[in-house]
Parts: structure tokens; C-alpha cells; sequence
């Protein structure tokens, strides 16, 4: 279980991060594209010496941003100043998707006719920058590895290749009752692939936590609906990362609780009725089709 930071801003997240760690949170989770990195450093620098912690006891995850993926050294390097940490627990590439190399660009380059710019399979590819990737857990920029965004087609793709030695340590992806991804999670754990759920209330707005079946099952237990939506998470032995910016929500989706099978039943047949992807980003790329080199 850990916080996660998307969509949080800079002032707001140094109090959620040093919040949630004060909890008892070990675990943040960040990227170079949320834009929030030093404000992630600041409050980790507070809590470890308010509380005379030491470093490895907590975990940290930054990813690698799409127009950097060239020169993933220079791009954790950086992540590292703003971090202010010598190193990270775990460095993912955020999306299989190039855009347009800059390091002081915009982060979603266009192109004149507006749409985004990214760089054609066969110029540049997620094959390349893991292949870099690789150097930076050799040098101990970071402890692991990994991916994020990844479907099972471009994760089989990756690993057929004969460059790459080091098995992603976990994918980071969507993942709540009206996504629940079984046969990914499925592939994964066949190959020793941890799977974290990003965006387990569904985002913005928390829009899985007004859900019927949900509702029930946490006025049964006595418990808030998000303490539902993140217990199921950990009952398949995923990686949570809820996020929230606020004291309160940070402290309490602590709360993790014993699912029955029959509850665990019910959240199941919810994506039987509805499925709901959030996040699909429109740069243009066909990121969770069949295909692995696009
Ligand atoms: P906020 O940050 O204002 O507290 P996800 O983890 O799926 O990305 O969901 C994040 C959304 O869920 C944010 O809008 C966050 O709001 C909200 N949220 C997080 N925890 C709770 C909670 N316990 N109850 C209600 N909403 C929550």
C-alpha cells in the first residue's frame, strides 16, 4: 500500500506525503510528469529527520517521463536532484509511448497540426529505453525497475527480447472493480511481474466509491467504501496506491479489513456489468490494443 500523487499539487503534496508517512505510510508514489517531485523530497527530508528515520525503511517510486526516454540516466538523475534522495526503490517508465526528445520542452509536445508528437515505433520503442533502463539498477540510481501502462502484448514483447536481462520488478496500472484486469494480473504473477493499481477509487472525483455493491458491503463491515475498494485490491495480492490530498482520507484508507469470499465475489461481478477504463490518454497511440509495436 502506498500514496499515490497524481493530481497532486505541489503545495498541497508536501503535507499529504509528510501526512501519510507520519500515518504510517512507507511507501510514495511520484512520477517527473505530476510535477510534484520536490515537493514529494521536502516533506520525505521533514519526516526522516523529524522522526530520526532512516531512509531505507521507506520506499519510492519516480517514473521516467515520454520525452525523455532517451536519456533515462539524465532524466532519474534529475528526478533525484528535485528528490533530493541518492537513489530510488523503484524506477518505472510511466507509458510504452516516445514523444518528442526534450528535457525543457513541453511535457506533451505537438505537433503543427496540433496532434501530440510522438516518435514512430521503429525510431525509438519501450525495447530501447528498458534496454537503458537496465543500467540505471546496475549503477544504483534505483534498487528496481519497471513498467507502467503495459498490456500483456507488449509485455510478452519486451521480454522476447534478447537485450533484456532484468525482469520489470511490477507494472503499474489502472486498476478498480470496473477495471479489474484479472488476465493481466494472471500474466503478471506468471512472470514474476508484481502488479500496483493506480488509481484504485477511480480517479478523479473517487467515482468507484458511489457504487451500489460497494456502499453495502462497507455499511456491512462498518466501514468507509474506500477501505472496500482498497482491502479488495490487497485481497488479490496487488499494490495499492490511493491518493488524496486530504489528512482525514490519507490516515483512514490505512484501514485495510479481512474480505469475506462472498464479498470478494460480489466486487467481482461489478466490470460484469459495467467496465470503466479512466485512464486513456489521446496522443494517438493505441496503447492497450493487440499490437506491441505501436
Ligand atoms: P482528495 O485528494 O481530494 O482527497 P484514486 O486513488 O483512484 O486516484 O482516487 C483519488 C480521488 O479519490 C481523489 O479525488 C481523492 O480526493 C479521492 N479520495 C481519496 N481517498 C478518499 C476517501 N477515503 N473518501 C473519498 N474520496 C477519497
Amino acid at each position: 500500500m502506498g500514496l499515490g500523487t497524481w493530481q497532486s499539487p505541489e503545495d498541497e503534496c508536501f503535507n499529504a506525503v509528510y501526512t501519510a508517512l507520519s500515518a504510517g505510510y512507507r511507501h510514495i508514489d511520484t512520477a517527473r510528469v505530476y510535477q510534484n517531485e520536490e515537493a514529494v523530497g521536502r516533506a520525505i527530508a521533514k519526516y526522516l529527520k523529524d522522526f530520526d528515520i532512516s531512509r531505507d525503511e521507506i520506499f519510492i517510486t519516480t517514473k521516467l517521463w515520454c520525452t525523455e526516454v532517451e536519456n533515462p540516466k539524465k532524466a532519474l538523475q534529475n528526478s533525484l536532484k528535485r528528490l533530493g534522495l541518492e537513489y530510488v526503490d523503484l524506477y518505472l517508465m510511466h507509458w510504452p509511448v516516445t514523444m518528442k526528445s526534450s528535457f525543457d520542452g513541453d511535457l506533451i509536445p505537438t505537433r503543427e497540426d496540433g496532434k501530440t508528437d510522438v516518435v514512430p515505433f521503429d525510431e525509438w520503442n519501450y525495447v530501447k529505453t528498458y534496454n537503458l533502463m537496465q543500467e540505471l539498477k546496475i549503477e544504483g540510481l534505483t534498487k528496481a525497475i519497471g513498467i507502467s501502462n503495459f498490456n500483456i502484448p507488449k509485455i510478452e514483447y519486451l521480454l522476447s527480447q534478447p537485450e533484456i536481462k532484468i525482469t520489470p520488478a511490477c507494472n503499474q496500472v489502472e486498476i478498480h472493480p470496473y477495471l479489474p484486469q484479472d488476465d493481466l494480473i494472471k500474466y503478471c504473477k506468471s512472470k514474476g511481474i508484481l502488479v500496483e493499481c493506480y488509481s484504485p477509487l477511480g480517479s478523479t472525483g473517487a467515482p468507484v466509491l458511489k457504487d451500489d455493491k460497494l456502499i453495502k458491503i462497507a455499511e456491512k463491515h462498518n466501514v468507509s467504501t474506500a477501505c472496500i475498494a482498497i482491502s479488495w485490491a490487497i485481497s488479490r495480492d496487488t499494490v495499492v496506491l490511493p491518493k488524496s490530498v486530504h489528512n482525514e482520507r490519507i490516515e483512514s484508507n490505512l484501514k485495510i479489513i479481512q474480505l469475506s469470499n462472498e464479498d470478494i465475489e460480489i466486487i467481482n461481478s461489478i466490470s460484469k456489468t459495467s467496465t470503466k477504463r479512466i485512464v486513456n490518454p489521446s496522443w494517438g497511440v493505441d496503447i492497450y490494443g493487440p499490437n506491441p509495436k505501436l
